[in-house]
C-alpha cells in the first residue's frame, strides 16, 4: 500500500475519502500523529503528517523511527514523502517540484537507525542510491500523466534546523554538490531502507536558499508560505495520479 508522508503545508489530505484514524504505538514511541487510512482516487492509502496535525514538531524532534515503523506496521510498502526545501541550484527557483536522486546528511544527534539496542546484531544497508528507482519513476510518470512539470534528479542536503542556513553554509553545500536544502530527508530515507520500504520524495522548492537569488540578503518567510500554498495543489494532483497508478 502507498503511504504519503506529508510535510510543511501538507498536514492533512483533504481529498482523502472514507478516512479511518489509526492511533499507532511502536517500540520507538508514537508517530507524529494518528495515521489516516483512506481512499485517494479510489485507492487505499495511508497518510501521516510528519510535523504533527498541529504542525508543532520541529524537524530535529520528529520521531522518524516511530513514523516509519508505524507506517510499515499499518501495511505500507512504499512511501511518497513530500517536503518543502530551499533551492540551491539556479534552475530550482520557488515553485519548482523536484524528485531528488541523492542525499547528503548534515544532521546530527537524531536517532537514525533501527539496527541498535539490546539484542541487535551489527547490520548495514546499501544506500548508494538512497531513493527507490521504481518509486521515483512512478512519481515522474504520475506527474507526466497529470501534466505537472517536475525536475528529475538533484541532491537533497539535509540540515539539522530548525533555523535556516547561513549564506556561507549554502555555498559550502553547493561545493559539496547539494542542489536542494531541507531538514527532513534524513534519517527518514535511511530508516525506510532499513525497514525494507520503497521511499522517494517530491521536494517542493519554496524559496531560494540563503544568499541565493531573491534570498541574497534574507529569506522571506511570508513568501515561502505563499509559494507552499500554491504548490501543494499541484503536489496533490501528482499524488492522486500516483495512487491511481
Ligand atoms: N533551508 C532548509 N530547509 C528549508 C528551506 C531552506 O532554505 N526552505 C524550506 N525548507
Amino acid at each position: 500500500m502507498l503511504a504519503i508522508l506529508g510535510g510543511s503545508g501538507l498536514a492533512r489530505l483533504g481529498t482523502l475519502a472514507e478516512t479511518r484514524s489509526i492511533s499507532a504505538r511502536t517500540d520507538y514511541g508514537e508517530p507524529s500523529a494518528p495515521l489516516a487510512l483512506g481512499k485517494l482516487a479510489g485507492r487505499e492509502v495511508l497518510f501521516l503528517a510528519r510535523h504533527g496535525e498541529a504542525h508543532n514538531i520541529p524537524p530535529h524532534q520528529v520521531n522518524y523511527r516511530a513514523n516509519i515503523r508505524a507506517l510499515k506496521d499499518a501495511g505500507a510498502t512504499r512511501i511518497a514523502s513530500v517536503a518543502t526545501v530551499g533551492g540551491i541550484r539556479r534552475e530550482f527557483g520557488p515553485g519548482t517540484l523536484v524528485v531528488p536522486r541523492q542525499i547528503i546528511d548534515y544532521t546530527w544527534g537524531r536517532p537514525a537507525t533501527f539496527f541498535e539496542g539490546p539484542g541487535a546484531k551489527v547490520s548495514h544497508i546499501d544506500f548508494t542510491e538512497p531513493y527507490s528507482a521504481d518509486l521515483r519513476a512512478a512519481i515522474l510518470a504520475a506527474a507526466r500523466a497529470c501534466g505537472e512539470t517536475v525536475a528529475d534528479g538533484g541532491c537533497y542536503g539535509t540540515t539539522q534546523g530548525p533555523r535556516l542556513e547561513t549564506a556561507a553554509e549554502i555555498l559550502r553545500m553547493e561545493r559539496d554538490g547539494a542542489d536542494l536544502v531541507g531538514m527532513t530527508a534524513m534519517p527518514e530515507a535511511a530508516l525506510a531502507r532499513e525497514a525494507g520500504l520503497e521511499y522517494a520524495a517530491i521536494a517542493v522548492v519554496v524559496n531560494h536558499a540563503a544568499g541565493k537569488g531573491d534570498s541574497a540578503v534574507a529569506i522571506s518567510l511570508a513568501a515561502m508560505q505563499a509559494v507552499q500554498r500554491q504548490a501543494m495543489a499541484r503536489v496533490l494532483r501528482i499524488l492522486e495520479a500516483l495512487a491511481r497508478s
